[in-house]
């Protein structure tokens, strides 16, 4: 496997999807934490950085564990820390470079350079430059305006890059990957969703046995394929619990209960709208409405969770994201919003934890499911929070409410669907917002409800862009909900992107 040393680039989880793209197992290690390098680590990838080597406290490792002894890759900042721990300078740059350039030159007898194409298009992003070389190095690679792109040092395999091989703007930049990890590290590509079942699916029953375990389904993908391998392994010891908050959407709890049966799962599904519909009441706060339903969530989980004799392990879908242990170099990070699913059970229901997916990306987990034969109608699905609708109605929550958005989403989402839209989408719903227009139906004044409509692209939901739906379909949206839906006579679309905005208003 591979090695990822995290510095806190923005693009260090893209290194590792790329790498697992390649069918090569990797994991990613803060630069403050480094594991022991063990016999199965075939090789380390340095990852970029928003510090500056030049900086007084930047990140900085002790390398003697593997330099010369396994293949090394530094990528942008790496390349950087590479270059002034071994006698090279770097400096600020008089052009700071970001954006597209052309690989200009580069060592044709260099191993990490095989069958790559001369002039092809790089992504660089630095604002620090390489002015003089490390000792023991020879320059592999320039572009027009960057001589030092790329080094090697003499004698021992520690190659350095200054652009970005692991995002889609880097033509060549998989292969490069491809030519370290696997030509120059010699990792074989064996890690697919198959071994990935089969060694999962092994590991699941040692660890296992005959203890019962009970997992929380929500209709996502996550939780899905966590149920579904520790269904193969496991197979009825399994007791999947789906929860009606009264706040998914319309039809959602049918539906998606009728597909888990489908695949064979155990799965019990518990009416307990009332229970959140009173822990709601009167509160229109967004914390303390997120608070309420996490906490009437765990309540209700845990009277069924109860009710299974001897129950000793509780199933969760958390990946890979969730599980890094973030870098964070440029001041703490703070709570944005409290997400309930994040934080797990009160420590009096005693389980024991498992979680299957806890080393895939989004994609791997999508992958697996695929391989398991799962529905694309759940591999596919838009994500959607645990708090449902309840933080999409903004202020207070009534059973009411709940039904005037279940049917202007309903109509969003299908009309995205039957459009062909859903896919480009990365996630998209519907908000009720507090306020009434005034409008005119018929010869009648109206004075009702307001609705906006949010679709989003993105690639992990950190950041995204408003999904620019085309104005015919947008029109064709607005006239069904204000036709169809009573009690909403206005709707618009939401044009901000994140960050400023949230994705979800709430
Ligand atoms: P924001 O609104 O923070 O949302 O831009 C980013 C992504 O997270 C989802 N989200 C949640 N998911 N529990 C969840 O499981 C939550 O409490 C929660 N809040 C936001 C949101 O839908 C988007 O995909």
């Amino acid at each position: 496997e591979i090695l990822i040393i995290d510095f806190g680039s923005q693009y260090t989880q893209l290194i590792a999807r790329r790498v697992r793209e390649l069918n090569v197992y990797c994991e990613i290690h803060p630069f403050h934490n480094v594991p022991e390098i063990g016999e199965n680590i075939k090789g380390v990838i340095l990852s970029g950085s928003p510090c500056s080597v030049r900086d007084e406290d930047s990140p900085n490792i002790d390398m003697s564990a593997f330099r010369g002894k396994i293949p090394v890759l530094g990528i942008c900042y790496g390349a950087q820390l590479l270059a002034s721990k071994n006698g090279g300078e770097v400096k600020a740059s008089n052009t700071r470079e970001y954006g597209r350039a052309k690989l200009a030159e580069f060592d044709k007898e260099n191993p990490l350079f095989k069958d790559v194409v001369l002039n092809s298009q790089v992504w660089m992003s630095h604002g620090d430059t390489i002015t003089q070389m490390p000792t023991n190095s020879k320059i592999t690679a320039s572009t027009s305006s960057v001589k030092v792109a790329g080094f090697s040092f003499e004698n021992e395999p520690t190659h350095a890059i200054q652009f970005h091989p692991e995002v889609t703007h880097s033509d060549e930049g998989v292969k490069i990957l491809k030519n370290f990890v696997v030509g120059i590290c010699g990792c074989s590509q064996t890690y697919t969703a198959e071994s990935f079942v089969e060694s999962s699916v092994a590991e699941l029953k040692a660890q296992l046995g005959d203890d019962k375990v009970v997992l929380g389904l929500s209709g996502g993908v996550d939780s899905s394929v966590a149920a579904m391998l520790i269904h193969k392994a496991i197979g009825k010891n399994l007791y999947c619990i789906f929860v009606d908050n009264g706040l998914l959407r319309k039809d959602e709890f049918e539906d998606v209960l009728e597909s888990y049966k489908g695949l064979g799962l155990n799965v019990t599904g518990v009416n307990a709208k009332q229970r959140f519909y009173d822990a709601l009441k009167g509160l229109s706060d967004p914390e303390l409405k997120r608070k309420a339903i996490g906490k009437t969530f765990i309540e209700v989980f845990d009277d069924e969770a109860h009710k299974i004799q001897d129950v000793k392990w509780l199933a969760q879908g958390t990946i890979y994201p969730d599980i890094i242990e973030s870098v964070s170099v440029k001041g703490p990070s703070v709570t944005i919003k409290s997400h309930h699913n994040v934080g797990g059970l009160p420590d009096y229901m005693k389980l024991k934890i498992v979680e299957p997916l806890k080393l895939l990306f989004k994609d791997g987990v999508r992958i697996v499911g695929a391989s398991l034969d799962m529905p694309q109608n759940i591999l596919s699905r838009h994500p959607f929070p645990g708090p449902g609708l309840g933080i999409r109605i903004l202020g207070d929550v009534t059973p009411e409410k709940v039904s005037i958005l279940q049917e202007v989403d309903a109509i969003f989402i299908n009309g995205l669907k039957e459009h062909g839209l859903y896919d480009d989408t990365w996630q998209a719903g519907a908000m009720l917002l507090p306020v009434q227009s005034v409008g005119v139906m018929g010869d009648e004044r109206t004075y009702e409800s307001v609705v906006a409509l949010r679709a989003v692209t993105s690639v992990d939901g950190m950041t995204a862009d408003w999904a620019h739906l085309p104005y015919e379909f947008l029109g064709e949206i607005s006239n069904r909900i204000i036709n169809k839906v009573k009690g909403v006579n206005r709707v618009v679309y939401d044009i901000s992107s994140k960050p400023p905005a949230t994705i979800e208003w709430e």
